[in-house]
């Protein structure tokens, strides 16, 4: 039998806190939909970041999470459709586009400010 750790994961969407029991070989997206736990999700390969989270306390392993950068893993966000619990853990889940903003966001912002400015000034 793996070792099975104690995952709570808090959804700020919908307010309400998920306890998973979750094996140590087993991605914790797919452990809480066995458990009957509805968290968000599209892509399950590690790419999208739509099931993106914010690890509170606990470690937490994620080799194939290509959708996020080394910046924001080192921040403390992970990918639960490809991630292993390597301990008990405590994770938040992010605002909607949160961790797409974080890494793209600035390039949007900076067209924004060039097409805004100066044709909308007459
Ligand atoms: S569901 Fe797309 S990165 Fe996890």
């Amino acid at each position: 039998m793996p070792l099975t750790h104690t995952i709570t994961v808090r959804d700020r969407a919908t307010g309400t806190t998920h306890i998973l029991e979750v094996p140590e070989n087993r991605y914790i997206l797919h452990s809480a939909e066995h458990q009957g736990s509805e968290l968000p999700f599209s892509c399950r390969n590690g790419a999208c970041t739509t099931c993106a989270v914010r690890v509170i306390s606990g470690e937490i392993h994620q080799p194939e999470a290509i959708g996020l950068s080394p910046e924001l893993r080192k921040q403390g966000y992970a990918l639960l459709c490809v991630s292993y619990a390597r301990s008990d853990l405590e994770v938040e889940t992010q605002d909607e586009d949160e961790v797409y903003e974080l890494q793209f966001g600035r390039f949007f912002a900076k067209g924004r400010v060039r097409a805004g400015f100066p044709l909308d000034e007459d």
